[in-house]
């Protein structure tokens, strides 16, 4: 029942119709008891700066999901940023403070890093493979050049790119070992898949498997199917695996403390 007191929260998309976060969310406040309340609102790039200039004056507004296409665009309409925010330059949730100050961040690499740790893994002195270097990339990178990985290979399909993460990376962090590779697992103990391989059935494995060996983990960010094939190879080849879902279920449960969309115990 939505009240004269239910708290509003929202997630901003375009197109909208294929989001899941309400679900999501409003099985979490039925499930709390959490008098709350999360709407799509579709929004197109061109209304942005109006959405955000009329999410200021809702006093009862506890914040939104921001996903894409805008999730860059929202950057500059904040007033505050979070550290990985700024340093990634894109944003996806932002909280609305009592004075109506909007405060951005990007909870992509924090929620990887989550989830590999509930899972039992702890990145930090180990040697990484990231395979990609788009948005999620980033902020991935981010995320464990921060929590003290040995060693980060990025390596992308258009060279590039890899190699304009890592200058962006190396002013911010400089206790790791950043540097842009070729997808050759040999010498990591962690493999990544930030790529788009995967989601379709005949899309090519984003490494060579021959080359893993049963001392790598190797985790994926693609959240369907569960098991991609390059999983599927590594668990062949005796390989731990960390799935995709594990990065959504913990970015989600950032993102909602950082919008206080949460219960009483704060989860
Ligand atoms: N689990 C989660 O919570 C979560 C969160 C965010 C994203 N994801 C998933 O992560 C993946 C990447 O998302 P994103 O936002 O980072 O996308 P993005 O910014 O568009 O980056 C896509 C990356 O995939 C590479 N790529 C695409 N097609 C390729 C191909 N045919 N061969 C080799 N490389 C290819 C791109 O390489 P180029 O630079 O050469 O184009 C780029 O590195 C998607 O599958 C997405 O669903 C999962």
């Amino acid at each position: 029942m939505i009240t004269g007191k239910t708290k509003l929260y929202a997630i901003l998309a375009d197109p909208i119709s294929h989001v899941r976060t309400p679900e999501v969310f409003n099985e979490r406040f039925a499930r709390d008891g959490s008098d709350a309340v999360l709407v799509p609102i579709h929004v197109a790039p061109e209304g942005l700066p109006a959405m955000l200039a009329a999410l200021r004056v809702m006093k009862n507004l506890g914040g939104v999901i921001v996903t894409v296409p805008h999730k860059t665009a929202v950057v500059s309409l904040c007033d505050e940023l979070g550290e990985a925010a700024r340093i990634i330059g894109a944003v996806n949730a932002v909280r609305r403070e009592d004075d109506g100050r909007l405060v951005g961040d990007n909870f992509d690499g924090t929620g990887f890093l989550a989830g590999l740790r509930l899972q039992g893994y702890e990145p930090a002195g180990r040697r990484v493979l990231l395979l990609g270097a788009g948005g999620a990339a980033a902020a991935i990178a981010f995320a464990l050049a921060s929590a003290g990985v040995a060693q980060l290979t990025i390596a992308n399909r258009t060279r590039s790119k890899a190699e304009e993460l890592v200058e962006r990376l190396v002013k911010f962090v400089t206790a790791c070992h950043i540097a842009a590779g070729d997808a050759d697992p040999t010498g990591h103990d962690l493999v990544i898949n930030t790529t788009s391989l995967g989601m379709k059935p005949d899309d090519p494995l984003p490494i060579d498997v021959t080359l893993l060996s049963p001392d790598m983990t190797v985790a994926e960010i693609i959240m369907k199917p569960e098991t991609t094939p390059l999983l599927a190879a590594a668990k062949g080849k005796g390989c731990p695996v960390h799935y995709g879902r594990h990065m959504l279920d913990q970015q989600i449960r950032l993102m909602a403390k950082h919008i206080g969309a949460t219960a009483s115990s704060g989860d």
